[in-house]
């Protein structure tokens, strides 16, 4: 993700959880830019909430709260970051569409899943299909106990 996130951009933390990525992103952007921390559970957006408060990203951060089908998030960013979460989407179909629609031209999008949940087919298929939504690979990062893809729109990496 370092190396990546620049400051002024503006970044998604997909499935943030308890946002331990949302703030380490909020720091990297240093009060540029901005993070929308997204997830499903009011409970994980509440922990994000307390989390913000007083931490001085107020500005920067915006929490979200996604559909069960769908993101439901309706402006454009230049880096989706989802890490342990793709493989609880049920619909990776409308998933890869939807983020590929929410990037800018050259956005990119950083997936990195548990290698106890996901397998290395399983991951394969998984990069297969983003290829099939016209993503293309930029890295595989090494990443302990995981496996980790970085892609861009197709013809723009
Ligand atoms: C294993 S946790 C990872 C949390 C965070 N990314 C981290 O690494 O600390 C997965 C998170 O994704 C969220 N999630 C699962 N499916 C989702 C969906 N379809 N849309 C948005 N968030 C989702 C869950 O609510 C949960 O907070």
């Amino acid at each position: 993700m370092k190396g990546h996130i620049k400051e002024g951009m503006s970044v998604i933390d997909f499935g943030c959880g308890p946002g331990y990525f949302t703030m380490e992103i909020a720091r990297m952007l240093n009060n540029s830019g901005k993070v929308i921390a997204a997830d499903l559970q009011d409970g994980m957006l509440d922990i994000v909430r307390n989390k913000i408060n007083g931490s001085g990203f107020e500005n920067i951060i915006e929490l979200h709260k996604c559909g069960e089908d769908n993101t439901g998030i309706n402006e454009k960013a230049d880096f989706v970051f989802a890490f342990y979460v793709v493989h609880e989407v049920p619909n990776h179909d409308n998933f890869f569409n939807e983020i590929y629609s929410l990037l800018n031209a050259v956005g990119k999008f950083y997936i990195v899943e548990p290698n106890f949940h996901v397998s290395k087919s399983e991951f394969e298929e998984m990069i297969n299909k983003l290829k099939s939504f016209r993503f293309e690979i930029i890295d595989r990062p090494k990443i302990f106990f995981s496996r980790a893809v970085l892609v861009g729109k197709t013809g723009n990496v």
